[in-house]
């Protein structure tokens, strides 16, 4: 097909050049004498004009046309379309194929349910900003693959079909047909196979890694999802983040051309939980956790008696907005995070107001000024129980409090690195040790001591580079000395026979000459989200899944022909109503 350029490599340069190009009846508006048409291709806009003695075939949006004409200066230009200056004087129009009217508009602002957009993808796929998006990802890709090829890293793929690996979700299964009643797993991340081609001599890997996790489904998570995974070998902390440092900075200077100041701050999981009551603090605005419990020492306020933590945080500005439902609300909100309730103050015309100053000391109420640097119209939110607990609540009610208030500026990027995780995490429900990454992360040195005596004491070389409150990627130096592995499979709870069949290939591996390695993985999907200004995932994925893990394009997941699983030795008995 003759095609002379895209639509938008042309401007008021090319004004007397004769042009064929092709493209989506984006708008077509029909003077009479005169025909305007708004021809959209891969590149974007521009206007067609069918003038006088032109034969303008019956056209509607989304036909495909064909379109000869010549690059003219337009005698009122369009300041909202980078072709808007110019237009195409047609000499010719063809018809290449004709549409259907479309189930939603082809525009960046539609009205169209997610579901409806997601049935049909291929048209929702048309709409400029979302092919703003993959964009974006390409661009992150390619930042990727320059700069990894430039540090001496390769891409090598590893299986799809595999074995459990352990990230800690529910495995996707995939059924043999050659073995019956053996499964293959899908990965949930190439964590092992990475560390293999460690200890199997390359030193510097990656991929763009496709991953599968059976998982509840949020804004920010998809049950197939994308990796920019590494791994790197002979490497400390400070050589190996400092090396994707680098890395970030391209991403945003070659995606969105935004300058990003190295190096990042470090903010310890410690750190980040007392100050944000979050491992992923979003730190764009000021509100911040105060520890209150000194000031309470003395209390006599039931919730406050023998509570393990008693934080609080200031809101500036809004108790005369606070009224009673707001307030209602707040409590609600810590019912979800399995507290009572809060305590929550108002400071108007010099004097603290609510229905809690009551059980205020006037010690306590200076405590509070001289921690929480009250003024007048603040009000201050007291939550009180176990410290996981308060902290996730008043983490929640910060960034509701930076989001609600228009605090966090848009455009504006705030990266960070979260390091010394806990080593290991304890269940709530049933008291058991977990991994808090995976069983492979190494405790740090100097606390080795109490692998044997309190485990849950350890902290570790894993760190979480987030975002604008989002966890965009994580990783850790990985365990090299045999003895520490087996030590932390014992804490875990595995036993010599799980660890056989869960790792034992793994595990055996180690034996032959193991470097010390490093490495992390980036959410693709998140980061594209991020530099693209979407809060939502599926806008950043091609053929992403609904929230019920469902694709409403092809139906998938769907049901197999009897012979199929006859073929796999698979009998259903519990089929979906
Ligand atoms: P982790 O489990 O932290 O680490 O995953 C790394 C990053 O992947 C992204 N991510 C997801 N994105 C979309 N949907 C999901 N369901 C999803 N789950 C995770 C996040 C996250 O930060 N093997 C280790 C990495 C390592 O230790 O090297 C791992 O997978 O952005």
């Amino acid at each position: 097909m003759e095609r002379t350029c895209f639509n938008t490599e042309l401007s008021e340069k090319n004004v007397g050049e004769q042009v064929a190009l092709v493209g989506w009846v984006s708008k077509k508006r029909n003077l009479g004498s005169i025909v305007f048409i708004d021809l959209r291709d891969r590149s974007g806009i521009i206007q067609v004009t069918a003038g006088e003695g032109i034969n303008v075939p019956d056209i509607r949006n989304e036909y495909i046309l064909h379109v000869y004409g010549k690059v003219a200066l337009r005698s009122s230009p369009n300041p909202n379309l980078p072709t808007g200056k110019i237009e195409v004087i047609a000499d010719k129009i063809e018809v290449v194929n004709t549409a259907k009217t479309t189930p939603l508009i082809i525009a960046d602002e539609t009205d169209a349910l997610e579901d409806t957009r997601l049935k049909y993808r291929y048209l929702d796929l048309r709409r400029p900003v979302m092919q703003k998006y993959q964009d974006i990802r390409h661009n992150i890709k390619m930042a990727v693959h320059n700069y990894l090829s430039k540090e001496r890293f390769i891409e090598v793929e590893t299986p799809i079909l595999t074995l459990s690996t352990p990230e800690g979700a529910r495995d996707y299964l995939v059924p043999s047909r050659v073995h019956h009643g053996k499964f293959y797993a899908l990965p949930q991340s190439p964590q092992i196979f990475k560390q293999l081609l460690m200890i199997g001599g390359f030193e510097r890997y990656y991929q763009i890694a496709r991953c599968f996790r059976d998982e509840d489904l949020r804004a920010d998570r998809q049950p197939d999802f994308t990796q920019i995974d590494i791994e790197t070998s002979f490497l400390d902390q400070d050589q190996f983040l400092t090396m994707m440092e680098g890395l970030i900075k391209d991403i945003f200077k070659k995606t969105i051309n935004y300058d990003v100041k190295l190096p990042l701050r470090r903010l310890s999981y410690k750190e980040a939980m007392e100050n944000y009551g979050s491992d992923k603090p979003d730190t764009r605005f000021d509100i911040k956790l105060h520890d209150v419990k000194e000031v309470f020492a003395n209390s006599e306020f039931g919730g406050f008696v023998s509570a393990e933590a008693i934080k609080a945080i200031k809101v500036d500005g809004v108790a005369h907005d606070t009224s009673r439902k707001v307030i209602d609300s707040l409590t609600l909100e810590a019912k979800k995070f399995g507290l009572g309730g809060l305590s929550i103050i108002k400071r108007e015309n010099g004097e603290f107001t609510g229905s809690f100053v009551k059980f205020l000391s006037e010690s306590e109420k200076e405590g509070l000024i001289k921690v929480l640097d009250i003024k007048d119209d603040d009000i201050v939110i007291i939550a009180a129980g176990p410290y996981s607990r308060v902290c996730a609540l008043l983490g929640a009610l910060r960034l509701r409090y930076g989001h609600e208030l228009g605090l966090i500026k848009e455009g504006t990027f705030d990266l960070l690195w979260v390091v010394d995780f806990p080593l290991f995490e304890r269940s709530t429900e049933d008291g058991s040790i977990t991994s808090t990454h995976h069983p492979f992360t190494r405790p740090r040195d100097e606390d080795l001591q109490y692998l044997d005596s309190d485990p849950t004491k350890i902290l570790s070389y894993a760190y979480d580079i987030v975002i604008n409150g989002y966890e965009a990627g994580g990783g850790s130096l990985r365990i090299y000395d045999q003895d520490v592995q087996k030590k932390i499979f014992k804490v875990l709870g595995l036993s010599d026979e799980d660890v056989k069949r869960k790792f034992g290939f793994f595990v055996d591996a180690f034996q032959y000459g193991t470097p010390p390695h490093a490495g992390m993985a980036f959410g693709l999907d998140r980061l594209t989200m991020i530099l693209g200004g979407t809060d939502n995932i599926r806008d950043v994925i091609a053929f992403p899944k609904n929230l019920a893990a469902v694709c409403p394009m092809s139906g998938a997941p769907n049901v197999v022909d009897e012979d199929q699983l006859k073929d796999l030795g698979i009998a259903i008995t519990d089929f979906e109503k």
